[in-house]
């Protein structure tokens, strides 16, 4: 049992290594409807972590390693915005979601009109995943951004089913399969105050 395990293993890990660097990438047209308020999760939007509220800030901070919430601040103070969700009665972190709009790319996998809306570092906390939160956050998402026009999109790995089916549920639509782009070609490196 051991070692079939241990075999499937090594399958998917060489697998993985093999399109590591294969993202496919997805739109989403308007409407953008409000998401139906359902359940114990709700969503807010920041652009600086001082803002979140501190028993959610504190939960957040808990639930993430320091890489993790360093990269959250540099995202943050690079111009991106912070899309979260979290349990309506203790205020307990539940999921995240990263926004930058068109314009602030230098480039991206497919071309951006200034007004589109790129959605990354998606993720939902381990203890709430399959309940349908990472497709909602978007959806919130884009209720928030895109009210004035422009699209979603957002971009995976080609192995990460968990989130190409969010993803789909979220109403995108598969565009493209291309080569990950590194940060540094994607984003002019601009700080906000
Ligand atoms: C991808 C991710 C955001 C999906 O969030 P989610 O809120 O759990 O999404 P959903 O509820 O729509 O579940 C998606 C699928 O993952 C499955 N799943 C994955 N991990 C699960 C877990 N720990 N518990 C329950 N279901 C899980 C669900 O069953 C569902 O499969 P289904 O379509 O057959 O029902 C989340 O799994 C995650 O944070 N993963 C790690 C980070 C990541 O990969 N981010 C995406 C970068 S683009």
């Amino acid at each position: 049992m051991h070692l079939i395990r241990e075999f499937w293993r090594l399958v998917r890990s060489f697998y993985r290594d093999i399109f590591r660097r294969k993202h496919l990438v997805f739109v989403k047209d308007g409407p953008f409807p409000r998401p139906l308020d359902e359940g114990d999760i709700s969503f807010a939007t920041y652009k600086r972590y001082d803002n979140v509220p501190e028993p959610l800030r504190r939960s957040m901070l808990s639930a993430c390693t320091s890489e993790a919430t360093e990269m959250n601040q540099i995202e943050l103070a690079n111009g991106a915005d912070m899309h979260l969700a979290f349990s309506k009665t203790d205020s307990f972190w539940a999921g995240i979601v990263f926004t930058r709009r068109g314009r602030q790319f230098d480039s991206w996998y497919v071309p951006l009109d200034d007004d589109d809306v790129v959605y990354f570092r998606l993720g939902v906390r381990k203890e709430f995943r399959g309940h349908g939160i990472a497709s909602r956050l978007l959806r919130y998402g884009m209720y928030a951004d895109l009210q004035n026009g422009g699209r979603g999109f957002i971009d995976c790995r080609v192995y990460n089913s968990p989130s190409i089916r969010a993803i789909g549920r979220a109403g995108f639509r598969f565009l493209a399969k291309a080569n990950k782009m590194k940060r540094s070609q994607a984003i002019k490196p601009v700080r906000r105050g």
